[in-house]
């Protein structure tokens, strides 16, 4: 039987052969350090979770919850973006709560693409940003991922030679898997073109909270007549540590943000009603458990920078995100990241995410999550010292012929 329409555009997950070796590697007894999904670690900090507790008690609870999300909780949400951003925005017409923002951000594209609509997609990047569209019957243009000098024109080239002209663009900053940061100059120009060209931006801004140099990261919507073309998606899996609970916000534009939740009314009830009351709660809290979070990951990506750096694997220190975007180390570059991932699993007891994952320009990086305590990170590293010096030994059996690109 042929495979459906649908799942044929969707290649088996690469992630799936890491994680398969992985488990093989796990059986026969290895101590594998995984640094591969970016699945936080740390817990979900007391306050919510007491609350999920206290309001889970009421049976009033129970009960189917508001698609849109409750109330207060976009009240919250609205608080949280004037505290933050300075960006006033409406509870009622301008923010939906989305059962984390993956699910947002999938939603979005199925409300607003019709079949054939060209999205403009950075590449590497969050696979759900290019899929959400191609699971929706769009096609995706890729743009380049790093937000400098380059981009505006690579933008201005895009639009000029797609038919249709693009339905959206797609951004993400702190970028997944690259780390990137943009700045409020970047944005302003990316808005003010796509305001005259008529383009839907798509921000997804899953990283605000989690930065370590600079000033912390804008949103889109800070720029003036931002609003009129986009939307912002958010998410409480990183900032809070609740990446089970599935909580996330689309923020923006009144027309994208109704469309969403049409879509969103027909296909889910909301979260269920004491996670987002606990949501709540994190959202009005002080922000002293957002600044642990971001110490504990500031501290792992100065243990994985230098730690890494000492056993020969040079990473550039990611200024935000919980990812360190990582070059191939030379004598292994030309087998790509697939393959380089599966040896080091294999042969170091390390897991990473191969950069191929998210995207054809991704393939001479691997993506490094800080997902594990200090302390494994720096026995990660002494592993790796060791199977770099093995492979040094054995210079022409680095790679071997059969795995060269
Ligand atoms: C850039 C980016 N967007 C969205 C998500 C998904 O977040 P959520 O758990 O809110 O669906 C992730 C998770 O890794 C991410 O890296």
């Amino acid at each position: 039987m042929e495979e459906f329409h649908k799942v044929r555009r969707l290649p088996p997950y690469v992630f799936e052969q890491v994680n398969r070796l992985k488990a093989s590697a796990r059986s026969r007894g290895a101590d594998i350090i995984d640094l591969g999904m970016g699945n936080p670690d740390l817990p979900t900090p007391k306050s919510i979770v007491d609350k999920l507790c206290e309001v889970v008690r009421d049976p009033r609870t129970h009960r189917y919850s508001s698609s849109r999300g409750i109330p207060g909780l976009r009240r919250a949400q609205a608080a949280y973006y004037a505290r933050r951003f300075g960006v006033k925005l409406d509870p009622e017409s301008q923010i939906v709560a989305t059962l984390g923002s993956k699910e947002g951000f999938a939603n979005m594209a199925q409300a607003i693409t019709a079949p054939g609509d060209v999205v403009l997609c950075p590449n590497p990047t969050y696979p759900i940003h290019a899929f959400g569209f191609i699971m929706s019957g769009g096609v995706i243009r890729s743009m380049q991922a790093e937000p400098d000098e380059g981009f505006i024109p690579a933008l201005e080239r895009a639009v000029r030679h797609s038919i249709p002209k693009p339905l959206a663009l797609i951004l993400n900053y702190p970028s997944n898997p690259t780390a990137c940061v943009a700045t409020l100059d970047f944005y302003k120009d990316v808005v003010a073109f796509a305001r005259k060209n008529d383009i839907i931006i798509l921000s997804d801004l899953a990283y605000a909270e989690i930065y370590f140099e600079g000033a912390p990261p804008p949103s889109v919507l800070q720029v003036p007549g931002a609003m009129d073309v986009t939307v912002e998606f958010t998410s409480m899996s990183k900032t809070f540590s609740m990446p089970g609970w599935r909580m996330g916000f689309a923020v923006g534009n009144e027309r994208l943000i109704s469309a969403l939740s049409r879509v969103k009314s027909y296909l889910d009830y909301g979260a269920f009603t004491p996670i987002q009351v606990a949501a709540t709660a994190g959202l009005n809290s002080d922000g002293a458990e957002i600044d642990e979070v971001r110490s504990v990951y500031r501290r792992r990506r100065d243990v994985l920078v230098d730690s890494f750096g000492r056993a020969g694997w040079h990473v550039p220190p990611p200024p935000a995100t919980m990812f360190a975007w990582a070059p191939i180390p030379e004598p292994f570059k030309a087998m790509g990241s697939l393959e380089f991932s599966k040896l080091l699993v294999e042969q170091a007891d390390v897991a990473v995410a191969p950069g191929i994952g998210f995207g054809e320009h991704g393939d001479d990086y691997v993506r490094i999550a800080l997902v594990e305590n200090e302390h494994r990170i720096r026995q990660a590293a002494r592993s790796i010292k060791r199977f770099l010096a093995s492979a040094a030994q054995n210079a022409d059996n680095v790679v071997p012929l059969s795995a060269r690109r």
